[in-house]
């Protein structure tokens, strides 16, 4: 039997990244490298983990995820997102070892959709911008794996676009959907079992791994009312100019498409709501 591939992973207990350990925990051998023993913005820990740990692929999701407080604490999150990689990319290419980070759809500007792995980059946000900076560190040396929207991952401390609705929907409350902004969620399980492909595969690309398809923020919530039997009298309507108005701003159009995804289907919204249902009993 072939050995396990190891995978040293940042952010492993985030949203995402827990979900992958959870599910790919048999076909992998994982080290879990959390903040509290490794700060990625401390070079110097980062150069002595690395060095000191075995492994065959480094998965680099740690970040500062809060894209509106982003706008506003910008020197914290440029340490994170930008010096933070290059640590990470630096410490694991001196060991002549595979990086994989994970990346977003906010490096687009959501004007010129739809957007795939070679299209123009240009963020409107300071999260976006320093997520474009992150890539191009690793760009054409490690793997690139953008996200957009993820959904269908727990943590305490926040709520991905589906549990946000939920948690409205089932208060009773009324939740008003952007009509005019388009979004591609992405089933996390879905990341995972498309990951679990690119680590046996790894080439030094892009890859945009995100939904089948791309609903307005309106249409999502119809969907999530449709497949969990909400009431849909609790529906609104807003625009994307009121909704961000004391925000950041987010890609208007961010409709992503892969070229380079010929291995694993993603599912629609509307199934990877189903999926949730049936396997997770996510409400
Ligand atoms: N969530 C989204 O909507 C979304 C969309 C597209 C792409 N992405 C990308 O996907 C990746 C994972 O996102 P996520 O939503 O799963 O993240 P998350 O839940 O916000 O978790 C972020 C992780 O980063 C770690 N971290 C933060 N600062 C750190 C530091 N200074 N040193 C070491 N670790 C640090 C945290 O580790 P501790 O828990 O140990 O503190 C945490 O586990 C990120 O790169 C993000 O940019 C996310």
């Amino acid at each position: 039997m072939k050995p396990k591939l190891i995978i040293a992973a940042t952010g492993l207990d985030g949203l995402i990244g827990s979900r992958i350990n959870t599910l790919l925990k048999n076909d992998f051998e994982f080290i879990n490298i959390p903040e509290s023993s490794m700060d990625i913005t401390d070079k110097d820990k980062v150069n002595e983990i690395i060095g000191e740990t075995n492994f065959d692929i480094f998965l680099h999701l740690a970040a500062y995820t809060d894209v509106d407080s982003a706008e506003s604490k910008q020197e914290v999150v440029w340490k994170i997102n930008v010096d933070g990689t290059k640590n990470i990319f630096e410490a694991v290419e001196e060991k002549g070892k595979k990086m994989v980070f994970i990346s977003t759809g906010f490096v687009f500007d959501g004007e010129h959709p739809p957007y795939y792995e070679d299209s123009t980059r240009n963020p409107i946000s300071f999260y976006g911008k320093t997520k474009y900076e992150g890539e191009k560190i690793v760009e054409g040396r490690g793997m690139i794996i953008r996200l957009d929207y993820p959904y269908g991952g727990k943590v305490s401390y926040k709520k991905d676009i589906v549990e946000s609705i939920v948690s409205g929907l089932k208060q009773g409350k009324e939740i008003k959907g952007i009509i005019d902004q388009y979004f591609t969620p992405t089933l996390i399980d879905d990341v995972a079992y498309a990951v679990k492909y690119l680590f046996s595969n790894f080439s030094p690309k892009i890859f945009h791994i995100v939904g089948a398809d791309s609903l307005t923020g309106y249409d999502i919530i119809h969907t999530i009312c449709k497949v969990y039997g909400f009431n849909k009298d609790l529906i609104g309507k807003t625009t994307y100019s009121e909704f961000y108005k004391d925000k950041a701003l987010r890609p208007k159009n961010s409709i992503l498409k892969s070229k380079g995804n010929h291995f694993y289907t993603m599912k629609s919204f509307e199934e990877g709501l189903l999926y949730l249902k049936k396997m997770l009993s996510h409400i």
